[in-house]
């Protein structure tokens, strides 16, 4: 969907939608809706990613709201400088991860906000890129880093992990039933040679549980639970939701979207906890999830969930 104040039409030129790796912003009406950006409040995206969001956010709190825009990707704040150059000062854009929220916050002075956006995952731009390694069709190195200016590459966790360990990992944070096998041939495999390829896993994967589920590639679920781990997903989400608490004013509007059930379950339980502690309104007592329409034109949307929460006043 695009963003509000576009047309389907008018966003395709403007971004110049051409090919897949355009990253299309998941269900921003409903973003709009719980973050409910006034004129001149004052914005967090935490996630910048191919500036979707912050562009509407950023129509709708004109004529001087501000929005600090952060991304643990330096290529997202490198095409952020470009994209959003026409809101001159009411953009900050901070390379950093939305754990350290906090701190990005006092580096850059910005004041306490009326409200916080997290879209989790991966951009489009990053799934697109062979060389990010995200992506089990494209060949590339098996990195899968955001910030590839810190943490150890995929490739390395497939390198030195242990068996065990490794087969916990992929049923843990991919629910891979077929984890101790696919561990077991990692390692046989890492034995003669070095696994340092997106397909090389890929197609390791493929060999050894076969192609049964014709819906989904064989190597889902092992991709999923490597990025989550290389990039420390779960315990960001948290230590971002805690950090949102700590940069909002009163009254204040945290959305979350997520797109799997582990990063949704801890939404769920961090809100539910500082609810009880009265930290929190609950504003949605089941995930939101993306309309039909919005499915059918941006298939990549379909796992997502949206929470949203108010901060007490
Ligand atoms: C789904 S995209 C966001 C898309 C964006 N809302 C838009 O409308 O274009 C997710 C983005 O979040 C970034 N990201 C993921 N985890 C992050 C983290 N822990 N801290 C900061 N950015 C993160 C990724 O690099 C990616 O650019």
């Amino acid at each position: 969907m695009p963003p509000l104040h576009l047309t389907q039409a008018t966003y395709r030129v403007k971004y110049k939608m051409i090919d897949s790796s355009i990253h299309i912003p998941v269900m921003t009406r409903e973003v709009m809706q719980y973050l409910s950006p006034q004129n001149d409040q004052n914005f967090i995206d935490a996630t910048l990613g191919g500036c979707g969001h912050t562009t509407s956010i950023l129509n709708a709190n004109s004529p001087s709201g501000r929005i600090l825009a952060i991304d643990t990707d330096i290529n997202a704040i490198t095409n952020g400088r470009s994209v959003l150059r026409e809101f001159g000062n009411r953009i900050v854009l901070a390379h950093g991860n939305l754990a350290s929220m906090q701190s990005v916050v006092n580096e850059t002075g910005f004041p306490p906000v009326d409200g916080v956006l997290m879209d989790l995952g991966v951009s489009s731009h990053q799934l697109s890129d062979a060389t990010r390694g995200f992506s089990f069709k494209l060949d590339g190195p098996l990195d899968m880093r955001m910030d590839q200016s810190t943490g150890k590459p995929a490739s390395e966790v497939i390198k030195y992990t242990p068996e065990k360990q490794l087969a916990d990992l992929l049923f843990n944070l991919g629910g891979e039933r077929n984890s101790r096998r696919i561990a077991r041939a990692i390692v046989r495999e890492r034995s003669q040679t070095s696994i340092t390829s997106t397909l090389t896993l890929a197609n390791l994967i493929i060999r050894t549980v076969g192609f049964k589920n014709r819906r989904l590639h064989p190597a889902t679920k092992t991709f999923q639970a490597l990025r989550i781990h290389v990039n420390n997903e779960l315990d960001n989400l948290e230590a971002g939701i805690y950090g949102a608490l700590k940069v909002c004013c009163r009254g204040a509007r945290i959305v979350v979207i997520s797109f799997h059930s582990l990063e949704d379950g801890k939404v769920k339980r961090i809100f539910r906890a500082a609810s009880k502690a009265g930290l929190l309104e609950i504003l949605t007592p089941r995930p939101v999830r993306p309309c039909p329409t919005e499915i059918a034109s941006n298939p990549r949307c379909r796992s997502a969930r949206l929470r949203a929460a108010r901060t007490a006043n």
